[in-house]
């Protein structure tokens, strides 16, 4: 076996083995609450389906979830490159001068040890890295998690245009290193769903026969009473023999309507919905959507500028500097399916920055129904970027994105805020 060997290799391992961590606090709410202006809620307790945002060092916080002995699905991570950047590590044990490999490799070695440990026997690593580090890290994740184990490397374009600063080849690609804790019970992963989200319920070859729009049925239609009678919407008509009366976005009151519907009565009132225009449409249940085999392609995914207007729109300045996309972390987390229905699928991103693996679960499980719950580690790095906000640490910045992006996207998650 290929063995990757640095100096202080063995002292780096054994940080892995230190003792476990006792239950961490609740984030102080006074602090939090001034540091976030009011739009925060900190709870305590770990309700079953409660996603957790801990602010911690993450060695430390890796060693308390083993002994809660918390097992995930999926690991996502994206660890500061060791590009020279203004991101450091937050681990006061290093010796090293940053930047060197040996000082990289030092701290990520006993997380992966951690991180392996930490994964289902069917659960899934998932590791963003560029060119810097790469190499090192492909070994030593063979090393760790078996070389048998490595399934594969996905592609994912940054940026879409080159940099002319870049003196010799203009870096637009990095990877993301896959890792299955046991590749033989892994289950298959799999690519993005099918574009077609909904379809239509009438069709101009069917017979005319009688449905209820069901009290509740989600209406996106101005709200008011329209009257019994016919309706035409792109070429096809229908009869309600009621009125339809909605509010708040929904149908208030059963309505009998006669058309050429195509799907039986039981499929349109769970997955039917009437159109801005008063048309009648239907969702597409998830297991009518055809997923492809999963691909390392992600060139055609969503880019780090992608990534940099999604927080714009949050903070109104550039406070973070090197975020994901939602739209790339959707991606990854669609891939890995759910083995055990009768729970959650367990998720897990212990660099978490701005917070957006927490939101690409949400939008994800909006997407496909598999419910998914997330724990965030976050360390209270200070924050460089100059602006006129008042975040004073990363873990802040993150605690705000996920209440608000969460928020401002129609999600009502609970949260709760720990710190070791
Ligand atoms: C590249 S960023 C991750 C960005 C994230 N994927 C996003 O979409 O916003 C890496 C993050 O890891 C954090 N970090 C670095 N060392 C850490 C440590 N030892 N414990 C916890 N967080 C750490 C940094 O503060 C930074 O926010």
């Amino acid at each position: 076996m290929l063995e990757l060997v640095w100096p202080g290799k063995q002292l780096s391992a054994a940080k892995a083995v230190h003792g476990d961590i006792s239950q961490p606090a609740s984030w102080n709410p006074a602090l939090a609450e001034s540091a976030l202006r009011g739009d925060f809620s900190a709870e305590s307790g770990s309700a079953k389906k409660t996603h957790r945002l801990l602010a911690a060092d993450n060695l430390d916080a890796l060693r308390w979830m083993r002994s809660c002995e918390q097992k995930y699905d999926i690991i996502y991570i994206d660890p500061p490159y060791n590009t020279g950047s203004v991101l450091t590590y937050n681990d006061k044990s290093s010796q090293r001068g940053s930047f060197s490999s040996a000082a990289w490799l030092d701290q990520i070695y006993p997380r992966m040890i951690l991180a392996r440990e930490l994964l289902h026997e069917t659960g899934v690593l998932f590791v963003s890295i560029d060119d810097n580090e790469a190499c090192h890290l492909m070994t030593l994740l063979r090393e760790v998690f078996g070389h048998e184990n490595h399934l594969g490397t996905i592609k994912w374009r940054r940026k879409r245009k080159p940099s002319f600063l870049d003196k010799h080849l203009s870096a637009t690609l990095e990877y993301v290193l896959v890792f299955a804790k046991n590749s033989k019970l892994c289950p298959r992963l799999l690519g993005s769903m099918t574009e077609e989200m909904t379809r239509p319920v009438l069709n101009a070859s069917n017979k005319a026969v009688e449905r209820v729009i069901p009290a509740g049925l989600p209406a996106y239609c101005a709200p008011g009473e329209y009257a019994a009678g016919e309706y035409k919407n792109r070429s096809l008509t229908f009869t309600l023999l009621d009125p339809l009366i909605v509010a708040d976005g929904a149908v208030l009151k059963d309505a009998r309507v006669i058309g050429q519907f195509r799907i039986a009565q039981e499929l349109w009132a769970v997955t039917g919905y009437v159109t801005k225009n008063l048309g009648l449409r239907r969702r597409i249940m998830e297991s009518e959507r055809k997923r492809r085999h999963a691909e390392d392609d992600g060139t055609h995914w969503p880019t780090n500028e992608d990534a940099q207007e999604e927080l714009k729109q949050i903070f109104g300045e550039r406070v973070f500097d090197f975020p994901k996309p939602v739209g790339l972390l959707r991606e990854i987390l669609a891939m890995v399916p759910q083995v055990d229905t009768t729970r959650p699928l367990e998720c897990l991103d212990f660099y978490a920055g701005s917070g957006s693996f927490l939101i690409a679960s949400l939008e994800q499980t909006r997407a496909d129904g598999i419910e998914r719950r997330v724990d965030l580690v976050q360390s209270r790095e200070k924050t460089r970027s100059s602006g006129t906000h008042q975040f004073t640490d990363i873990a802040e910045i993150c605690a705000h994105r996920v209440t608000v992006d969460s928020r401002r996207r129609g999600f009502s998650p609970n949260f709760s805020f720990l710190q070791l």
